[in-house]
């Protein structure tokens, strides 16, 4: 296997190409879900332990070499594109370079992709809201101790002015627009008084899921994402749910997904439990239902909430949150996609 690694990295040494389109498919072929690099992970359990290191360090060498290459010819060809415009004299003489998409965008655009596959719409709503919306319709009484688990903004003193804490506020805005069957997906920035770290941001963003229709169960929850589980980290990606509260779910959950970094063996990115969880979500409660005037004797939904940066630290590795808002090119330009 050690000899395959060489010959693996001698290929990529030598690889070129002068056209974007090859250049994806020695990525795909290379680093791709599929690709040669991505088996040689698998096939390390079956490596003899005394091998263990070296193929280790061989096969990490390779990810990054043929990492390193992609780069590297992807700023040719784009400088390369000044010199392909041929005769057009009306050109402007310099090359603009074109932006790159942001991760938080491209996290959002993928969950969201994932979701429109299976019926989901998109909805959206305000940042600023009132207490209707983002509480008092979602089950939270007022005086209530779970109001404390998001610290709120308020606007000017004024109890019934605020920045939405979750994105749960859209599906209130969607049921009193909409009669079922409803299945919706909501995209969004949210805001909590909380201390920024590399764990925390008073700003950050997230996606709701909401579904209600005749029947809706418990198992259907489970299967939709444990769809998205696969499309999103992969086909081998396994999930947990652990029970929790929210006011506006009855029974409540957490979903842990198999840690996809080290395929549930244990490591620091999943603190050596195999999992890492992603969402909460659970049945809409009864209350919420009736809140917005659909007759709960006869729906029943479930809903979901996960944060888009968490998604997205676990997907790019990305171990402090404050990068996605710093805007530091040299970040941002590491995220090369048109999705
Ligand atoms: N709104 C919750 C939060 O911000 C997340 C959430 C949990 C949304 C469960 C849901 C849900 O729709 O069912 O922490």
């Amino acid at each position: 296997m050690i000899e395959k690694i060489n010959q693996l990295l001698a290929e990529v040494e030598a690889f070129t190409c002068d056209n974007i389109d090859e250049l994806e498919q020695f990525r795909i072929a290379y680093l791709g879900k599929k690709g040669m690099i991505t088996a040689l992970f698998s096939d390390f359990k079956k490596v003899p332990n005394e091998q263990k290191k070296e193929f280790g360090q061989l096969i990490n060498k390779l990810k990054n070499e043929a990492s390193d290459k992609i780069e590297y010819l992807k700023q040719n060809l784009r400088s390369s594109r000044k010199v392909s415009v041929g005769n057009d004299l009306s050109l402007s003489a310099d090359w603009a370079p074109v932006g790159t998409r942001h991760p938080i965008s491209l996290v959002r655009n993928e969950i969201s992709e994932i979701f429109s596959r299976i019926g989901f719409t998109i909805s959206e709503g305000p940042e600023i809201e009132d207490d209707w919306h983002v509480f008092s319709a979602l089950n939270f009484p007022e005086e209530h101790p779970a109001r404390d688990m998001q610290d709120t903004f308020f606007i000017e003193k004024n109890p019934d002015v605020l920045l939405r804490t979750h994105t749960s506020s859209v599906q209130v805005r969607v049921m009193g627009n909409e009669r079922p069957p409803i299945r919706t997906l909501s995209p969004g920035r949210v805001f909590r008084n909380e201390a920024i770290s590399a764990r925390a941001h008073c700003i950050f963003h997230q996606v709701e899921g909401l579904y209600i229709d005749k029947n809706v169960s418990f198992a259907d929850l489970k299967q939709t994402l444990l769809f998205f589980a696969k499309e999103f980290f992969g086909e081998s990606t396994e999930i947990r749910l652990r029970p929790s509260y929210f006011p506006f779910t009855e029974p409540s959950a957490e979903l842990d997904v198999s840690c996809s970094l080290c395929k549930g063996e244990g490591c620091n990115v999943c603190k050596y439990t195999g999992w890492l969880e992603i969402l909460g979500c659970g049945m809409v409660d009864p209350n919420v239902l009736e809140s917005s005037n659909i007759d709960s004797k006869v729906y029943s939904g479930y809903a979901f909430g996960m944060g888009i940066e968490r998604i997205a630290m676990l997907k790019y590795g990305v171990k402090d949150l404050r990068l996605f808002f710093e805007n530091d090119k040299r970040f941002l330009d590491q995220f090369d996609s048109n999705y």
